[in-house]
């Protein structure tokens, strides 16, 4: 087996000097891919995610188009609320709706802790893809951080305002942290789950973090997603958590620190296309490890924006070891997988010594 040493992602993950910059798109498998469309069939998501043969080619079909340096799991957030019963669904082209949201402290007990037979489907696909993979691209685990898999169960659909989450935060803070403590431990078993399968690092995907105020998420928040972090760097000391969310520039410092409680185990920020490189590492030391950050519209506008895009994304950096690119937020459905190819081709070319 490679050395961990030979793969650019882990490498870069830990701030290392790499062979060429790590690539890899959030959501690189999905509509966007033909090959997708082909396999993907009729019905929900979910039932697709249960389905280890399926959901491992749709894993690959994008390491085998784009060449990139990482493989992110088929899965989804919703994934674990699911598979405990909770009553959530992913409606095409709208996302995660719940029949029943959640409401009161009653409603917690369609909540039941995470097992790992919950989820056998899943250890399966991450086995099936590793075994596929050569040693230096890595099985990349996900989960939903425990705010954002909240506003899906709170608000029963996806939401611009959040007022019911904020509402039940504010309103019943007891009952807000038994549900974030409940999520909390429902994520880091679903990373734990992949990691002992064969992932290598993880990302925890706080996606609507960014629309609370900073003392709201320090508060309300930062908390949970410490006890992911921390419990993830107890148990697996050396894999690398990446942390995302869109819209945090504001947040950014107490994301990290919710990320670095315990010293010494790699952490990479991920950033929206709104911070630029250069002034999160000003903000959060020189040595940041960061992850992204194109703005996904820009490959929508065609090879030549997105090239120039993709260059501006690299002078940011400045030739820094510490850098995984990706883009900002998650593929588009309507994206041309022909521009995506031409940005994986620039970042390597441009960065190869
Ligand atoms: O390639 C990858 O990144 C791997 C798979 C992945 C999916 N969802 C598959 C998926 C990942 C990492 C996710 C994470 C996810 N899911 C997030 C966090 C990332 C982000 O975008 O901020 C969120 C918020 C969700 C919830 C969710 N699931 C939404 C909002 C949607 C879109 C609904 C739609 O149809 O437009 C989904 C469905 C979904 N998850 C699809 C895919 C490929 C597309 C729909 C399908 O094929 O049925």
């Amino acid at each position: 087996m490679a050395l961990q040493t030979d793969s650019p992602f882990l490498a870069a993950a830990t701030g290392r000097r790499v062979r060429h910059t790590p690539v890899w798109f959030m959501r690189q498998a999905g509509r966007s891919l033909p090959e997708y469309r082909a396999i993907r069939g009729e019905g929900s998501i979910l039932e697709a995610i249960t389905r280890p043969e399926v959901a491992a080619e749709i894993t690959l079909q994008p390491y085998r188009r784009y060449g990139v340096d990482a493989a992110v799991l088929f899965s989804d957030i919703v994934v674990p609320a699911h598979a405990v019963g909770f009553g959530i669904d992913v409606a095409p082209g709208t996302g995660p709706v719940a029949e029943r949201p959640l409401r009161s402290a009653a409603d917690l007990d369609r909540l039941r802790s995470l097992q790992a037979e919950d989820v056998d489907y899943v250890a399966r696909t991450v086995e099936l893809v590793v075994a596929e993979l050569p040693a230096e691209v890595p099985v990349l685990a996900f989960a939903g951080a425990p705010f954002t898999i909240a506003s899906y169960l709170i608000e029963g659909r996806p939401s611009r305002t959040y007022q019911h989450t904020k509402a039940l935060m504010h309103s019943d803070e007891v009952l807000w942290h038994r549900l974030m403590e409940h999520l909390a431990a429902m994520s880091l078993e679903f990373i734990d789950i992949q990691l002992r399968h064969g992932a290598r690092a993880f990302q925890l995907f706080d996606s609507w973090a960014g629309a609370l105020s900073d003392a709201d998420y320090r508060r309300f928040v930062a908390p949970h997603t410490r006890t992911v972090f921390d419990e993830l760097a107890v148990r697996h000391p050396d894999v690398a958590g990446i942390g995302f969310g869109i819209g945090c520039d504001h947040l950014l410092e107490a994301m990290h620190e919710a990320m670095t409680a315990i010293p010494g185990r790699p952490v990479v920020m991920g950033l929206d296309w709104r911070t630029p490189i250069a002034a999160a590492r000003r903000r959060l030391g020189p040595d940041l490890v960061v992850q992204g950050n194109l703005d996904p519209a820009l490959v929508l506008a065609g090879t030549e924006v997105a090239l120039a895009g993709a260059e501006a994304v690299l002078a940011d950096n400045d030739s820094h070891p510490g850098h995984i690119f990706n883009l900002g937020h998650g593929v588009q459905p309507d994206t041309d997988p022909e521009v995506l190819a031409a940005v994986v081709e620039l970042v390597h070319e441009r960065t190869a010594p």
